[in-house]
Parts: C-alpha cells; sequence; structure tokens
C-alpha cells in the first residue's frame, strides 16, 4: 500500500484557497480554490502558459505564493505565520516538502548513479535509512515499476521511458502524501509513453494520491475522477470527465481546448 500516514478526518489532503502567484507584475496564478482528498487523484488540463507548472511548485514550495494558503493535511505548506506572511525556516520547509513526491518532464536523474542509488539517495540522505534498508526500499518500488532487472544500470543505459519510472520510483519511496506529476511522459517517444502512464494507473488503484498535470486527454478520463481546467491562472471549469467533456458543457475556452483533442465518449 502507498500512502501510509496518518489520515486526519475531515480535512482535505491538499488544500488550496485563493492563491495568487505572481512574477514581478505578471500575475500567473489569480486566485485558485482547490481539495485533493485521501486517494484522490485530480488532473489538470490546460493551454500552455495557463500556470500549471507554477500550481504545482507552489505547492511543493519550490515557488513562494504571494496570496492565500495552501495546506497539506491541514498544516501551511510555506509559511509558519500566514497573516503576516513568515516563512518557515528552510529545516521546516524540507520537512513540509518531504511530504510532496514531485517528478516533472526531463528525468532528472543522477547520470553517474545506478537506478537503484537514484532511489536510495533520498531515502538515505533526507529519511536516515540504511543503505540496507534504502536498497530493499528501491528494489521494491523498482519492481512495482517493472524495472527489477535493471537495478544496477546507469540512467544513459536505459530508455527515457525506463528513466521516467525510475523517476517514479524515486518519488513513491519516500512516502510522500501526495504526488504531483507535471506532463511526465511530454518529452518520451510516443512507444514509451503507455508504459509511464500504466504505472500511473497503478499506483491510483492502489490508493496513492495524486495531482496530476497531463496533456493526455485519454489518459485524464481514465486515471481521474475529476479534471481541471485552468486557463489564464485561474480554473475555469471542472468535474467529472463525462460531464466536463459533454459537447455542450462548459466555457468557450474549454471547447476549443478540446477540440483539439479527438474523445473517446
Ligand atoms: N520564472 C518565471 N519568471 C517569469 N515568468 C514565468 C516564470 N515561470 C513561468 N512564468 C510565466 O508564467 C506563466 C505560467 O507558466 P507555467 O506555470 O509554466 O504554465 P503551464 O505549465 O500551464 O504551461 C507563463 O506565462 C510563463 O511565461
Ligand atoms: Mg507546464
Amino acid at each position: 500500500m502507498v500512502g501510509t500516514s496518518s489520515p486526519r478526518n475531515g480535512v482535505p489532503l491538499l488544500r488550496l484557497r485563493n492563491v495568487e502567484k505572481s512574477y514581478g507584475d505578471v500575475p500567473v496564478l489569480r486566485g485558485v480554490d482547490l481539495d485533493v482528498e485521501r486517494g484522490q487523484v485530480v488532473t489538470i488540463i490546460g493551454p500552455s502558459g495557463s500556470g500549471k507548472t507554477t500550481l504545482l511548485r507552489c505547492v511543493n514550495f519550490l515557488e513562494v505564493y504571494n496570496g492565500g494558503s495552501i495546506a497539506i493535511d491541514g498544516e501551511e505548506v510555506g509559511y509558519r505565520d500566514l497573516a503576516r506572511r513568515r516563512m518557515r525556516s528552510e529545516r521546516e520547509l524540507a520537512r513540509m516538502r518531504a511530504e510532496t513526491g514531485m517528478v516533472f518532464q526531463m528525468f532528472n536523474l543522477f547520470p553517474h548513479l545506478t537506478a537503484a542509488e537514484n532511489v536510495m539517495l533520498g531515502l538515505v540522505k533526507v529519511r536516515r535509512k540504511s543503505r540496507g534498508e534504502a536498497r530493499d526500499i528501491a528494489t521494491h518500488w523498482l519492481k512495482q515499476v517493472g524495472l527489477t532487472d535493471k537495478l544496477d544500470r546507469l540512467p544513459s543505459e536505459l530508455s527515457g521511458g525506463q528513466q521516467q519510472r525510475v523517476g517514479i520510483a524515486r518519488a513513491v519511496a519516500m512516502d510522500p502524501k501526495i504526488l504531483l506529476l507535471d506532463e511526465i511522459t511530454s518529452a518520451l517517444d510516443p512507444e514509451l509513453v503507455g508504459e509511464v502512464l500504466d504505472v500511473v494507473l497503478k499506483l491510483a488503484e492502489q490508493g496513492m494520491t495524486m495531482l496530476v498535470v497531463t496533456h493526455e486527454i485519454v489518459f485524464a478520463q481514465e486515471v481521474s475522477k475529476r479534471i481541471v481546467f485552468m486557463a489564464d491562472g485561474m480554473i475555469d471549469s471542472e468535474g467529472p470527465p463525462d460531464q466536463l467533456f459533454a459537447p455542450d458543457h462548459g466555457s468557450e475556452r474549454l471547447r476549443t481546448f478540446l477540440a483539439r483533442f479527438r474523445l473517446h465518449h
């Protein structure tokens, strides 16, 4: 099972309220409200530049948000005093960051470390596991993503799809409360996309809580009961796939966006 941390009843695992983020004078997030319940998968779709990556980076506090609130399990992510916008110490930020696992478009594996060593690194350095225990956890998760026979391979000896599966194994091995996936298949050759999405589907079935940015619309329909459409730094519309993708439903913007995809109804 994944997500072993103790549940707090009634509080969504991830709660965003009126989140605002600007780069200089340019607003990029303009008041985002979003809840993700424990065990739920929410996908975010939307045109390029609509703020999807920025939103995920704010949840991980890789970006400082300027307004509103982001809480994981009821705990504010970046601020120890929200009203005065006093940030947490680096140590506290590191602790909060470890509650989210993030996988990016580019694989970001250490090239000089094997698949197993890439997964072990955070377990040893951050989670303070012994090398033996870290190796066992790495072996478990690399098996889960179908890479039992690649434990001791370097990233350069792996395909893009295999590297991305190592990236997923590395993120879940840390036992995060929520997994954040940002277009994790968009740098892959088309024939390698399926093997990576299959791993995500399997994690969803196992009850992993996930916030998934994707441009794979069919995959979004399959993996999540709730899809959020972002446009221009705001949530334009959201709902179950059938409802959101119904022919006469949603804003002009959503219909224009969806017109680019051929959908299975
Ligand atoms: N570091 C940055 N500095 C200035 N502007 C940025 C920065 N990162 C992103 N932006 C701008 O913020 C907007 C949203 O970007 P992003 O979150 O990457 O959108 P998406 O992931 O939906 O394509 C874009 O207009 C982008 O140019
Ligand atoms: Mg992006």
